[in-house]
């Protein structure tokens, strides 16, 4: 599966130009990351992506044929307000509608939805009113709704902004099931640390363009192209610049700790 959009522009109602001529292609199978500073337009484009507005110029183009009828069911969103999504009278409700849409069977629905809810530790929380819920909560019951709905391309805008530890790295489980899975999965966020752990492709997006797009290991190594985006370069490339020189830049924290420890092994060794 791949998403390719050409040239996609946007412009609002009030005249603003969000999105200058956007060039992207998402594949299956891997994470694409898009990292912008705030007003860069990224939560512009997942919308665009997400078949929700309409751009204004530009074509946008699945496995390199114009968008189908069904384009928009097969795409799950997380909007950058998770309470803005969520119009269940309960939990189980929002979880349980887009396995319900998809016409599933009621033991299915019910299935998908009850290992949804396990999955992201809402249980308890499954008869409660999602407005009556707290911002972290509420990203989980979006994040539990995706899960079960188990859409083709998955978009999630600064999905991790109100989630705790757990949270986090149950949502990191699962955007890595859907990779496994060969899903689409697109990302936005200006958090470049979390790219470093989950990216594999990254675009940096500046006023509505896509100034540089390459691997993670390309983009999030580069600290001049991040503060040129106005981005804060992450932090696992920067220690690992400085401590290990002459070693290729690591993104992920747990290989550059394990890289260190050897380091120290190897040097205990020697002087002893
Ligand atoms: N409804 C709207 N009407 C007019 N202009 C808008 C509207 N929504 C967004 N914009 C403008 O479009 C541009 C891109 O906004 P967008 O929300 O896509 O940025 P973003 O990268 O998601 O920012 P953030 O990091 O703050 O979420 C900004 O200049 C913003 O002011
Ligand atoms: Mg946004």
């Amino acid at each position: 599966m791949r998403l390719t959009l050409k040239n996609v522009a946007y412009i609002y109602p009030d005249g603003t130009v969000a999105l200058r001529g956007v060039d992207l292609e998402a594949k299956g199978g891997e994470i694409t990351f898009l990292l912008g500073e705030n007003g860069s337009g990224k939560t512009t484009l997942m919308l665009i992506v997400a078949g929700l507005l309409d751009p204004t110029g530009g074509r946008i183009l699945l496995d390199d044929a114009p968008l189908g009828r069904d384009y928009r069911r097969s795409c799950g969103i997380m909007l950058q307000d998770p309470r803005d999504q969520l119009i269940g009278s309960s939990v189980w409700e929002d979880v349980s509608l887009a396995p319900k849409q998809l016409g599933l069977d009621d033991d299915t629905v019910e299935e998908r939805t009850r290992e949804a809810l396990r999955f992201f530790g809402l249980e308890e929380l499954s008869y409660k009113s999602p407005l009556r819920l707290s911002r972290g909560q509420a990203a989980r019951v979006v994040l539990a709704g995706l899960l079960a709905h188990d859409p083709d391309i998955l978009l999630l805008d600064e999905p991790w902004t109100s989630l705790d530890e757990d949270g986090v790295r149950r949502l990191l489980e699962m955007v890595r099931m859907f990779r496994e899975k060969g899903r689409i999965v697109i990302i936005s966020s200006q958090n470049s640390d979390m790219a470093c752990e989950v990216a594999d492709m990254v675009h940096l997006m500046k006023r509505g363009e896509i100034v540089v797009s390459g691997t993670a290991g390309e983009v999030l190594s580069r600290v001049d192209l991040m503060r040129e985006a106005g981005i804060r370069p992450a932090i696992v490339p920067l220690i690992s610049r400085v401590l290990l020189p002459s070693d290729p830049v690591e993104l992920k924290l747990e290989s550059l700790l394990n890289r260190l420890k050897r380091c120290f092994q190897s040097d205990e060794a020697g002087s002893g």
